[in-house]
């Protein structure tokens, strides 16, 4: 499919603030429930927050409110987007090649995103057991170990989880995700903040988790600190994978892109910083490890809620909310891989949705057995697993974000009307992303 062959009548969100819900949904998600606290905990707490809320500033938002640029003038498929907006400013061809990198990277993340899903899932039926009288809930180390060596369990909730997702995008992109997010933003958002009163109430902990999180430190900040911020705010805001593109292409011509995209930046670190505030005082009321990596949220979360008055209702509300998180970011990275294999096979869009849940319940299954049944398989010293987080965060994110950035700066930012928001995108983009990026891929590739 050519460029010119888009046709501009496309579909619309039936207000902007559906955008805000999508682009909220695809950004709010294990990023901001598991990871974050998890990295918060890792680099020692508030100077790393500090540092990560100074790349989200200066590069991440600017980035997200680029790509949705790029996606309202050039349209819903990744790779033509960038061939037409390219075009018109007798850019190279080879600007659509972001298009098939954001897709790549989309299905990596799918495969271990999918995963992580299913724990989700299965956390979430668990403790709805218990609640429901059942057996005590999965909880501690042990337990998660249980899990994640039972590949048909892990199968079955990836499997579970890539069919509906499948089903939702199958229905309709815009009308799926709309009718999705209707009903989860308000759940989730209702769920988080009650949580997050039960547990200020029922720890006391607040206040210390407060301090943990906004009381700098610098002397806990490692050299990595600095890549490990930047490529998590590339990740919480899916950017660099045209995702936001692809809901920017849905956008009305008159609507506030800069406006919009900040509300979904403000949110998306709003949540971000509510999750780690119902996850750290429950950590320190009852001394489990803040530093417990990703295990954090299923084993030392689980054991905290054990020990609460009414714990199993608390489980159930806190995964339930994940597990929603989780499923709409699901539904957008697949939706990446969906619109790219259209344009690129020029296949129909159900067939391109059947082939994206088939790649992800492949990717998926490929991570399952590789902690399971194949787990002496590694790549360069890593599980698959870990290959496909690092790789993602660490190195193809801030590439494609540099592409991206380099990108806007030339074809978008120099036509904006004069302004602050033009001097913020391009202090963002033109010089902010570039040495930023630079400097990352350097430390990591020769170290300092
Ligand atoms: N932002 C998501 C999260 O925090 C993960 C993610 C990264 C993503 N890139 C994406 C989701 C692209 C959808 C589309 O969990």
């Amino acid at each position: 499919m050519t460029a010119s062959s888009i046709a501009p009548a496309r579909p619309h969100w039936s207000s902007r603030l559906m955008f805000v819900f999508a682009a909220s949904g695809s950004a709010v998600g294990l990023g901001n429930i598991w990871k974050f606290p998890y990295i918060v905990g890792e680099n020692g707490g508030g100077a790393f927050v500090l540092l990560y809320l100074a790349c989200l500033i200066g590069l991440g938002a600017p980035l997200l409110i680029g790509e949705v640029f790029v996606g309202r003038k050039g349209g819903e498929f990744p790779a033509s987007a960038f061939l037409r907006v390219a075009r018109e400013k007798a850019m190279s061809r080879l600007w659509g090649g972001l298009g098939a990198l954001g897709a790549i990277i989309a299905l990596m993340i799918l495969a271990f995103y999918s995963v992580v899903s299913g724990w989700v899932g299965i956390y979430t039926v668990d403790f709805a057991q218990a609640v429901l009288g059942g057996d005590a809930a999965r909880s501690g180390a042990d337990a998660f170990s249980a899990m994640l060596a039972d590949p048909t369990l892990q199968l079955s909730a990836v499997t579970a989880i890539v069919v509906t997702a499948g089903l939702v995008i199958y229905y309709d992109v815009t009308g799926g995700i709309q009718s999705v997010m209707r009903y989860v933003a308000p759940l989730f958002v209702v769920l988080l903040v009650a949580m997050l009163v039960m547990v200020a109430a029922t720890t006391g902990k607040l206040g210390e988790a407060f301090t943990y999180m906004f009381q700098p430190d610098f002397s806990a900040l490692s050299v990595d600190a600095f890549g490990e911020a930047l490529g998590h705010a590339f990740f919480t805001l899916s950017v660099g994978m045209c995702g936001m593109l692809i809901y920017g292409a849905y956008l009305d011509d008159e609507a506030n892109i800069p406006r919009l995209g900040i509300s979904v930046a403000l949110l998306d670190t709003a949540i971000a910083i509510a999750a780690a505030l119902i996850i750290f005082p429950i950590v320190f009321a009852f001394n489990l490890e803040s530093n417990g990596g990703p295990g954090l949220l299923f084993i030392a979360l689980p054991q905290g809620f054990t020990l609460l008055p009414n714990g199993d209702l608390f489980g159930l509300g806190f995964f339930t909310a994940t597990l929603l998180a989780a499923f709409s970011s699901l539904i957008a990275l697949m939706i990446i891989a969906r619109h790219w294999l259209e344009e690129t096979l020029n296949v129909s869009g159900s067939s391109a949705t059947l082939m994206a849940a088939g790649a992800t319940w492949i990717g998926g299954a490929a991570v399952t057995l590789s902690m399971t049944v194949w787990d002496s398989i590694s790549i360069l010293g890593l599980s698959l697993f870990d290959f496909l987080d690092q790789a993602t965060s660490s190195w193809l994110l801030p590439i494609s974000g540099l592409g991206m950035a380099i990108f806007v700066s030339r074809a978008i930012v120099p036509d904006m009307p004069e302004g602050p928001v033009k001097i913020y995108l391009r202090a963002g983009l033109t010089y902010i992303a570039p040495l930023g990026i630079v400097v990352l891929i350097w430390s990591k590739a020769v170290g300092f």
